[in-house]
């Protein structure tokens, strides 16, 4: 199918009508007709046709900081949310998860190539001055608690380049606009005193600056008897400290390790309308940053207890964006009262250590596939042509016989669908 000159400047019901008449039927476009929200998708992104939904739940009571959550999350993944609410239950069984949130800080910087000494010297002096020309695109910032953090100037020597560094205190916002704009700005004022173009000008999603801390401690028999385990309190805490130490040294694993806890910080980014791209790209980088990609959740046993702890950034906004401009951002905001960035960071955290947790607690016990076979039964027996009531019907029965083929749930269906 090719596409018309004139389809960027299609009204969205009309490029709908496009692809209509170009291949596509009503019933194969994504999305309802929903003139309002292909409308919002129209101002979000350019060329919009629908919208790709996700389903958003919430997982059961967590308690982060001695509150209790229910936390949003948007995820395709059937085990996702089960597993949150797992590890988030059995965390808040002796107090919970207690986090330290990182300060909302961002950096950004200006590249200048080629240049010589005399030309940084010149640079470095007319950087107080720019900034103080332009302090007042800050000043809603600054009143709001935030603006700028610090600055630094050095050399890197491959590529030939002197580069300036901004960190900004953004509050509550994601801070993105705000830092290009800024430093866009310092980039013309430095221009003006140093006769010095900067090359580039562009925040940075390197974000070690944003690092916040979560912990939960719990004791190994209260684990046992929760979950019912047929193993003993001490070989569960040993076989999850191993996984542990593993995810420490052995990147392979530590990848895994780390997308099971992205599987709860991701669901929640996407849940509040956040940046997933800036959160996974800074969780990722900084899980090498020693050189040796690690797992960043890890965990000791203390006397009886168990300790769980993860150190990640949480680049999370709380207002801005895209955050509080869809009825499903909106509502996780609100289901979430409110909370500021830092709070949002908390959550995040939080999160994400239960999800490893929950993850790790399975691989040391029953293993991964029959909790995620439990959950995948329901999507089987959809695809096997169960509605409503029947859905869970099949799945019991699938489960039941732990036979997960489509054919026999669609056999199922035959026979037991019919009264539901
Ligand atoms: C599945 O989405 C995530 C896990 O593989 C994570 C892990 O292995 O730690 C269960």
């Amino acid at each position: 199918m090719g596409l018309s000159p004139r389809f960027s400047r299609m009204s969205v019901p009309e490029k709908r009508e496009y692809l209509l008449n170009n291949q596509f039927t009503r019933s194969s476009l994504p999305g309802n007709n929903d003139e309002d929200y292909l409308w919002i998708c129209d101002v979000m992104v350019e060329n919009a046709v629908g919208y790709a939904g996700l389903p958003l739940g919430i997982t059961a009571p967590i308690r982060i900081d001695g509150q209790d959550y229910l936390v949003p999350m948007a995820t395709e993944e059937a085990s996702v949310i089960a597993a949150a609410s797992y590890g988030g239950k059995m965390a808040s069984l002796d107090g919970g998860f207690v986090t330290s949130p990182p300060q909302p800080l961002i950096k950004g910087h200006l590249y200048y190539a080629n240049t010589t000494l005399s030309q940084a010297e010149k640079l470095m002096n007319a950087v107080t001055i720019a900034i103080d020309k332009a302090s007042p695109m800050l000043s809603s910032m600054q009143k709001r608690g935030g603006g700028l953090e610090s600055w630094d100037f050095f050399y890197l020597k491959n590529p030939d380049c002197h580069v300036i560094e901004i960190t900004l205190n953004v509050c509550d916002s994601m801070g993105a606009n705000l830092m290009n704009s800024y430093l866009e700005k310092l980039s013309d004022m430095l221009l003006e005193l140093s006769g010095k173009k900067a090359d580039i000008a562009i925040l940075s999603n390197e974000a070690s600056c944003r690092t916040g801390k979560a912990e939960f401690r719990i004791s190994l028999d209260k684990i046992k008897r929760a979950g019912r385990y047929d193993m003993s309190a001490e070989e569960i805490g040993k076989k999850l400290v191993f996984l542990s130490e593993v995810a420490e040294h052995f990147p392979p694993r530590a990848v895994t390790h780390n997308k099971g806890i992205m599987n709860g910080i991701t669901a929640l980014a996407l849940a509040t309308g956040n940046d997933t791209r800036a959160i996974e790209a800074s969780v990722h980088s900084y899980a090498c940053s020693s050189g040796v990609y690690k797992g960043l959740a890890t965990y000791k046993i203390e006397k009886d207890f168990l300790t769980g702890h993860i150190k990640a950034p949480v680049p999370f906004a709380a207002i801005g964006g895209s955050i509080a401009f869809t009825d499903y951002s909106r509502f996780s905001m609100d289901i979430l009262g409110n909370p500021s960035s830092r709070q949002l960071a908390s959550i995040a955290l939080a999160l994400g250590l239960a999800q490893n947790f929950a993850a790790l607690l399975a691989l040391s016990t029953r293993g991964i596939q029959a909790g995620h076979m439990k959950l995948h039964a329901k999507k089987i027996a959809y695809q096997a042509g169960a509605r409503g009531r029947q859905i869970q019907t099949i799945a019991d029965l699938l489960n039941k016989e732990k036979n997960y083929k489509q054919e026999f749930a669609e056999e199922l269906l035959k026979t037991n669908g019919k009264d539901d």
